[in-house]
């Protein structure tokens, strides 16, 4: 990445940037996420402010900015899943177009990593979709593997299909004869 580029995660004032950068996102990749920029860009501003700073602090939730010059170009969200609480599950992974194909999300992936190995978690699992190549690429580079799917979203009007895929964070996670049923607990929609 070039000079000025960093990872840090959100703090509880960044709000208003959060939902610059989501709704970017949101804008920009229609076809990676679920959430659709309407719903999002519909939610008062107090939402956003509210999810900053549930972003900023403790080990249920953490999101990430990447910023270059100051100015935020992408981001990361992880968290721990109601359903399966000993993991942590990535979400809403985006970089801007202009700073793509540079590491930047080995950075964010990296930084979300590094925050769910610290409060303790034993995995970390995400969706991804099926036709989301670039995005499974750089999963599978930090160790990533399909576990499951394609699960069609049939609420979707999109139809999008999904994989579920996971990393295990030690190597006593990974020889656990229960670690993939664990991982595939089901997914719950924890974003608002
Ligand atoms: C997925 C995404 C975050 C990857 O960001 P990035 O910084 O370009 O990541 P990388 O540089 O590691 O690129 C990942 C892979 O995609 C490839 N790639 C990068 N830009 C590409 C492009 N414009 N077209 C096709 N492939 C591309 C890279 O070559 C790399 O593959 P490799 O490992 O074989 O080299 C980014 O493309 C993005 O924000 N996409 C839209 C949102 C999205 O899909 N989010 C993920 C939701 S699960």
């Amino acid at each position: 990445m070039g000079v000025g580029t960093e990872v840090r995660r959100v703090a509880a004032p960044d709000g208003a940037r959060l939902r610059e950068v989501r709704l970017a996102a949101l804008a920009d990749a229609p076809r990676a996420f679920w959430q659709t920029f309407d719903g999002e860009s519909a939610r008062p501003l107090d939402d956003w402010h509210r999810r900053a700073a549930r972003g900023a602090a403790g080990d249920a939730h953490a999101m990430f900015l990447l910023e270059r010059d100051g100015e935020p170009v992408g981001m990361i969200d992880v968290h721990r899943p109601s359903m399966a609480p000993e993991f942590r599950e990535l979400a809403a992974m985006w970089v801007a177009p202009a700073a793509r194909a540079t590491g930047a999300a080995d950075l964010l992936i990296g930084a979300a990593l590094d925050w769910a190995r610290s409060v303790g978690a034993v995995g970390v699992r995400l969706w991804v979709e099926v036709a989301n190549l670039a995005a499974q690429r750089a999963y599978r580079r930090h160790g990533f593997q399909q576990i499951g799917g394609p699960d069609r979203d049939h609420a979707d009007p999109a139809g999008k299909s999904y994989l579920l895929m996971a990393l295990p964070l030690s190597p006593e996670t990974a020889a656990s004869p229960t670690f993939l049923a664990r991982a595939s607990a089901p997914w719950t929609d924890e974003s608002a």
